[in-house]
């Protein structure tokens, strides 16, 4: 074997063992912040995905709801990573998901135990974002999902998470207005998907942009409560802006503009 190759395959192993140390470098640390939060099943999974690179490491708590956390993570090349945990939950939280799990064509045989739930929920939220992006809305670009776990774009900055539309007083309200209305028009006509949660809670403004986010409960536009999700997502959206004195469109206009092809 020449040198050069010899250097190599050195070069190369060195490197394995850099990012094997890292790696249990991270999980130990990880173990003692995580570990009260993490069951095993989920910290096997957040192990499996830094094995496999896509997770580089994982950091801090952005957001500890009561269902769900957020946590900021970094890939290899140490870029910021959103990494969603849905936690195990409550029967009132079942009935809530079931809701819009039934009747969605893209999710038909569904266990109902507690544990497919959850995994059918972080499931649909990366699919719903995976159809919102392929069609240019601006949400977080979805990584991967395994289990209860969901790696996507962070939306912030070294572990910032960008503000929500709730605590961000926009400059030109009636542009984002028209924004989000368009977002859902285009979520609707080119995914063929419902927010469902959509609210000032569930949209953060980064870069002068609003970015649509929190999307398991999205469904498709043939769901049986399509329609009555549309016009609560556009409700919320009109109720807060008319605060901020933008002269909204009134809800069935607004609907018919979402729904319709041709305006
Ligand atoms: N991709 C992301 N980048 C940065 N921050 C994020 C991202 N996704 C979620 N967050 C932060 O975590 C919070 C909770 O996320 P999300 O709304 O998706 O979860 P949830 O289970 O609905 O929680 P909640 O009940 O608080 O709404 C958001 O308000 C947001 O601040
Ligand atoms: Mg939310």
């Amino acid at each position: 074997m020449s040198r050069k190759a010899h250097e190599r395959i050195n070069h190369k192993e060195r490197a394995i063992e850099k990012r094997d140390k890292m790696l249990k470098h991270d999980i130990s640390s990880e173990r003692a912040t995580v570990e009260e939060v993490f069951d095993n099943a989920t910290f096997m999974v957040i192990y499996s995905l830094l094995k496999k690179g896509i997770l580089g490491e994982l950091n801090g708590v952005v957001n500890a709801g009561k269902e769900s956390r957020v946590y900021w993570g970094k890939d290899l090349k140490g870029k910021d990573l959103a990494v969603k945990v849905y936690l195990t939950s409550s029967a009132e939280f079942k009935k809530g998901m079931l809701k819009y799990i039934h009747g969605d064509y893209r999710f038909k045989r569904v266990k109902h135990d507690t544990k497919s739930l959850i995994f059918t929920w972080a499931k649909k939220e990366f699919r719903n974002l995976e159809q919102a992006y392929n069609v240019n809305i601006r949400v977080p670009k979805p990584i991967a999902v395994k289990n209860n776990v969901l790696v996507m774009e962070f939306i912030g900055k070294e572990g910032i998470r960008a503000p929500s539309l709730k605590n961000f007083y926009p400059k030109n309200p009636d542009k984002i207005y028209k924004m989000i209305l368009n977002y859902v028009k285009t979520l609707y006509q080119k995914a063929d998907l419902i927010h469902g949660d959509l609210s000032e809670y569930n949209i953060m403004i980064w870069n002068k942009t609003p970015v649509i986010f929190d999307m398991s409960q999205a469904v498709p536009s043939t769901h049986p409560l399509a329609d009555e999700l549309l016009k609560r997502d556009i409700e919320n959206i009109n109720k807060f802006f008319k605060r901020l004195n933008v002269k909204v469109y009134p809800i069935k206009k607004a609907c018919k503009m979402v729904v319709n092809k041709n305006n």
